[in-house]
């Protein structure tokens, strides 16, 4: 197990991109199978996550080429795909799980998907669920809940799903499926998620409404192959965002970051911290919302971070933590209990690093409280084999007093293999 140890920094400083967004470099691949003709995509992410969904796919008979600038997927049609001879293996992805358990409910042949120690921890149900509902036939361990899942699909009817949770993981199954369903097929969510499929799917050809916090798609509609540009994940940008605000006399642009609403949390939890994010030159790109992101260091002060911002900001909590660590004040975390249920326990792996770091934490069932302090502590903290865990931590390691060792760091390749080299070259010693 690798471990890397980051020192202090004078100044965050430069001009940088950051690699394509994770959440549609997923979608990309998998519209691009089930649409007719050939779809390629520029600034797609080549981390360990999207290449299991790319493996997959090619494990059901699409070719799939990449000459390292344009990945071209050679579309087989709604009904193309052929039997995988094996066990997919989605590694750590839960998104490739997720989805592709919709999408495979949805063939009229056998499979089973499986992924690394921590996939096989987190919950199924809430996929399998409503895709049984559709009339899908998926089994897993402990009663359905856990992966392996292995799933007979074909013969779907159009269903009507209202979901407990906001999650663009479960909604994008179940409109996944819809696509290969008798009929329509609507997903309502309690807040908006993101909404990344939706806006692939109208791309692709799709026959979809959207409304209110919700969608309805029509089964039996062939997709269009399309042209697609992924623009740099704000998951992504997020740790040079707050590593620029944290660290004294910095100055950075993020060139090419997606700024689509339903992902933007981050931006206004940071901004009501007193964080100076500015947004340059928007546009909009194969669908999504496009802009260059200007970071200068500022003041922080702690705030409440509550209600809808949240899945809005999901997968940026443990570097907004960080921030907060850093803020004047108190910080409270609420309604963020899906936390706990991602790569690892995210709220106790936060609480538990911070607190090596010398920042009193006090965690609750959906959140946690943050005091800030004048200065982080160095020492050794543990990533728990979460990506985003172990770069919130090296951010961290910009302001503390002495270098961070973060153990386990391997886990990094995932969503972001070049992000230890693009954090030194940005970082003034
Ligand atoms: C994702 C949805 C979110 C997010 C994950 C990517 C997606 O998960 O945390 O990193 O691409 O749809 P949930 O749907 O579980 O909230």
């Amino acid at each position: 197990m690798n471990s890397i140890t980051i020192n202090p920094a004078l100044a965050v400083k430069g001009e940088i991109s950051v690699p394509g967004d994770k959440s549609i470099s997923h979608r990309s691949i998998m519209m691009g199978a089930i649409a007719k003709g050939v779809t390629t995509v520029t600034g797609f992410l080549r981390g360990e996550d999207n290449m299991s969904t790319m493996n997959a796919f090619r494990a059901m008979g699409v070719t799939i080429d990449d000459d390292g600038e344009t990945i071209a997927i050679h579309g087989q049609g709604l009904h193309g795909l052929k039997e995988p001879a094996d066990v997919i293996d989605c590694g750590n992805s839960g998104t490739t799980i997720r989805l592709m358990t919709g999408l495979l409910a949805g063939q009229s042949f056998f499979s089973v998907l499986t992924g690394d120690q921590y996939l096989r921890k987190r919950p199924m149900k809430r996929v399998v669920e409503p895709l049984g509902r559709m009339g899908a036939r998926i089994l897993g361990r402990n009663q359905g809940s856990l992966a392996p899942l292995a799933i007979q699909g074909g013969g779907l009817r159009g269903i009507t799903y209202e979901l407990p949770v906001a999650s663009a993981q479960v909604k994008s199954a179940i409109m996944l499926a819809g696509l290969y369903a008798d009929g329509e097929t609507s997903v309502r969510e309690p807040s908006l998620s993101r909404d990344h499929s939706e806006r692939m799917f109208r791309l692709f050809g799709a026959s979809l409404e959207v409304f209110n916090n919700g969608v309805t798609v029509k089964g039996g509609v062939e997709l269009q192959a399309q042209e697609i540009s992924v623009p740099g994940d704000i998951s992504s940008a997020a740790f040079f965002l707050v590593a620029a605000l944290i660290t004294p006399g910095s100055e950075l642009l993020i060139r090419n970051v997606g700024v689509n609403p339903t992902r933007t949390g981050v931006i206004e939890i940071l901004r009501s911290m007193g964080g100076s994010i500015e947004l340059l030159d928007e546009r909009e790109i194969s669908g999504e919302p496009v802009a260059d992101l200007m970071v200068r260091s500022s003041r922080l002060k702690g705030v409440d971070i509550a209600g809808s911002v949240v899945p809005r900001a999901i997968d940026e909590f443990p570097v907004i933590c960080v921030a907060a660590a850093c803020a004047e004040g108190r910080t409270t975390v609420r309604d963020a209990h899906e936390l706990r249920v991602k790569e690892t326990d995210r709220i106790a792996a936060i609480a538990a690093n911070l607190r090596r770091l010398g920042v009193q934490v006090d965690e609750c069932e959906d959140g946690m409280d943050i005091m800030g302090v004048e200065r982080l502590a160095g020492g050794e903290v543990e990533s728990c084999g979460d990506h985003r865990i172990a770069m919130s931590l090296s951010v961290a390691a910009l302001v503390a007093k002495g270098g961070i060792t973060i153990n386990d760091t391997d886990c990094v390749a995932t969503s972001f293999p070049t992000f230890f080299p693009l954090l030194e070259k940005v970082a003034v010693r």
